[in-house]
């Protein structure tokens, strides 16, 4: 949480920290702040709200230099308020710093810093460490760079900085434990930034910093990386970056939401493309082959993940069990950090993630390779801090996700962890040729069934408008669209604020059924393949106790339409592919509800897009 934006160089920098902030701004959007340095001072503005606020704000101090550093935040001490907005001086006014994560000693730090006369406007743990820093200059008589090197090793928590020093006007001192830090190179200047979206159009190239590494970033010179602990030397890796800025600007689209969801056919595709050989009844995918004997002898599979990559995870758990047939096991990675799991080396841990920054999924893949398992990384965000942890991965390809509320990450993981099913359940020879061909040639059809799927818009937002103003919804599903109810009810209650609850469809009798009345809309996903009949009965439960039913069919289904106030129809097709139909029609249903009742889609409140705190 929290995006962080500087840049060094001979441009002004005000607009292109500002426009790096809104591209951040799904990282938090609590508050905001500028720092500038115009050649003789800093000229710093922030506020409570959003970069849009800050904007007007900085309508108050200069806004001229070639030096700037900028923030978004996701508040964790202190409330959001003008105070503890990032930038923060230290206490003589030369130093200024913007942070991304927690300091976690920072009372003890602030106490010993306060009996020796510092004073604190916010309450933050960031204007701690500022004045730490500036503590060991003073102490220490040292330069920007080392006193941040010692100051950070006397810190304990997480962190992406960037901090400039009035009296060094020619560099800024970036550093990273936990959260990430990229910084972009160009000709004759510098970037920093949380990801590589601020600076996309100015460079390809860019050095994202490993965890407890440090960079001074100086005009006219080469970048210095140093390891935090030792100050010893590092050595930067230049990426060439693949993103372009037209997969991160809305295209037309109200939302990014929006065009995130009608960008899955596309994404869908561009997570198999070169993997899935359909033909030739070959899929390839290098992390898979190169491990294969570890996924083979492994006693099961733990998957660790949160939010909608849970979700995903739980798809993951009946595919891999059904077609692979490898026991799995799924967890919240926050639940299984903490409870002193059982882990042995011949486990296999996934770990999914579209950020690859969530900490506590890092911190799960962290304790399973101190036990010995073999950690497989499923992510989005190339060069990722997941990605980069992890001993072999997959990337899902869907392009950058900025709408908070995750959409095509769900598809795409399910795609991915669909190929790595598949391909285990070849090695293992559990599946017939003639299953294996057809499940092959039916994941090609998929993005053509999810255009279909969204072919339903218009009618979905009918039905968005008859239940917009609904207090509480229950979404059901069994087996494989279990979890597609669970993912239904998270997207409606992040994003409009409606009180959702998922079940499994069959649990209904066993307490949930008490809450159905004629007020209680009921999105039930009954498919064909998969416990139709069953699903059918619970239909009728909820249609004798008067609730309304909102149904996700296979097209042509005649039963339930009998039954249902309302149908959506998504096109046939595998049990195990359905998730990456029936969710689309939800996913719709969110987005239209959360636009009728005025909310802010793309930056629901509370929320940030990466969760880098636990
Ligand atoms: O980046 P990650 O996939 O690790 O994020 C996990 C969750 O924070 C995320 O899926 C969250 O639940 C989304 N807002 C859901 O739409």
């Amino acid at each position: 949480m929290c995006g962080i934006v500087g840049y060094i160089g001979y441009r002004e920098a005000f607009p292109i920290v500002i426009k790096g902030l809104q591209r951040l701004e799904y990282r938090g959007y609590d508050s905001a702040g500028i720092a500038l340095f115009d050649g003789n001072q800093i000229n710093l503005a922030k506020t409570k709200g959003k970069v849009e606020d800050l904007k007007n704000k900085a309508k108050e101090i200069s806004q001229k230099g070639t030096i700037g550093i900028g923030h978004t935040r996701w508040a964790t001490h202190g409330v959001p308020n003008d105070v503890n907005s990032h930038p923060h001086y230290s206490n003589s006014g030369e130093l200024v710093i913007i942070h991304n994560g927690i300091i976690e000693n920072y009372e003890a730090i602030k106490q010993e810093l306060t009996k020796r006369g510092y004073t604190f406007q916010s309450d933050t743990d960031t204007e701690v460490l500022i004045n730490l820093i500036e503590e060991v200059q003073k102490t220490e008589n040292v330069k920007l760079g080392k006193a941040v090197q010692i100051a950070l090793n006397q810190v304990v928590g997480a962190y992406a900085i960037a901090v400039f020093d009035k009296k060094k006007p020619d560099e800024i001192v970036v550093a990273k434990l936990g959260s990430p830090l990229a910084i972009g190179i160009g000709e004759g200047e510098f970037f920093i930034a949380s990801d590589a979206s601020p600076f996309i159009e100015f460079t390809n190239n860019a050095v994202y910093l490993e965890d407890e590494e440090m960079a001074i970033i100086r005009l006219g010179k080469e970048i210095k990386l140093r390891k935090i602990k030792d100050d010893s030397v590092a050595y930067p890796r230049i990426l060439e970056l693949q993103m372009n800025l037209e997969e991160i600007e809305k295209g037309g689209y109200d939302h990014f939401m929006l065009k995130e969801i009608y960008e899955q056919p596309r994404a869908i595709k561009d997570t198999y493309r070169g993997r899935l050989l359909a033909n030739q009844g070959i899929i390839r995918m290098a992390g898979i082959d190169l491990n294969m004997e570890k996924f083979l002898n492994a006693n099961r599979i733990i998957i660790v993940a949160c939010g909608t990559s849970w979700h995903a995870g739980l798809v993951a758990e009946y595919i891999f069990e059904d077609l692979a047939r490898i026991p799995v096991e799924v967890e919240y990675a926050s639940e299984f950090r903490y409870r002193n799991p059982v882990i042995t080396d011949k486990d296999v841990l996934i770990a999914i993630s579209q950020s690859g920054e969530t900490a506590d999924t890092l911190a799960a893949i962290k304790l399973a390779k101190e036990k010995g398992a073999f950690v497989f990384g499923v992510c989005n965000v190339v060069g990722s801090s997941i990605a980069r942890e992890t001993d072999a991965g997959a990337y899902t390809h869907a392009g950058p996700e900025i709408g908070v509320a995750s959409t095509k990450a769900f598809t795409t993981q399910i795609t991915v962890l669909t190929l790595m099913a598949l391909k285990l359940a070849k090695a293992k020879g559990v599946f017939s040729e003639s299953r294996y061909h057809e499940y092959l040639t039916e994941l090609e059809t998929i993005p053509s069934k999810v255009e279909k799927a969204l072919e339903s818009n218009t009618l979905i937002e009918i039905i968005a408008d008859v239940y917009k103003d609904s207090t509480n919804c229950l979404y059901l599903g069994r087996g494989y669209n279990f979890p597609v109810a669970l993912e239904g009810a998270l997207k409606l209650k992040e994003i409009s604020y409606i009180h959702a609850e998922g079940y499994p469809a069959a649990e209904m009798k066993h307490g949930p059924i008490a809450l159905i009345d004629e007020h209680m809309p009921v999105f039930v996903i009954a498919t064909k393949k998969g416990h139709y009949e069953k699903v059918v009965s619970n239909i009728q439960e909820i249609k004798s106790r008067k609730g309304k039913i909102i149904a996700i069919v296979t097209e042509g289904d005649e039963q339930v339409r009998d039954l249902a106030d309302h149908v959506i129809e998504v096109p046939e097709t595998l049990e195990s592919l359905t998730p990456l139909l029936t969710t689309i029609p939800l996913q719709l249903l969110s987005y239209h509800i959360a636009v009728m009742r005025n909310c802010n889609v793309d930056q629901p409140r509370n929320l940030a897009k990466s969760v880098t705190v636990e």
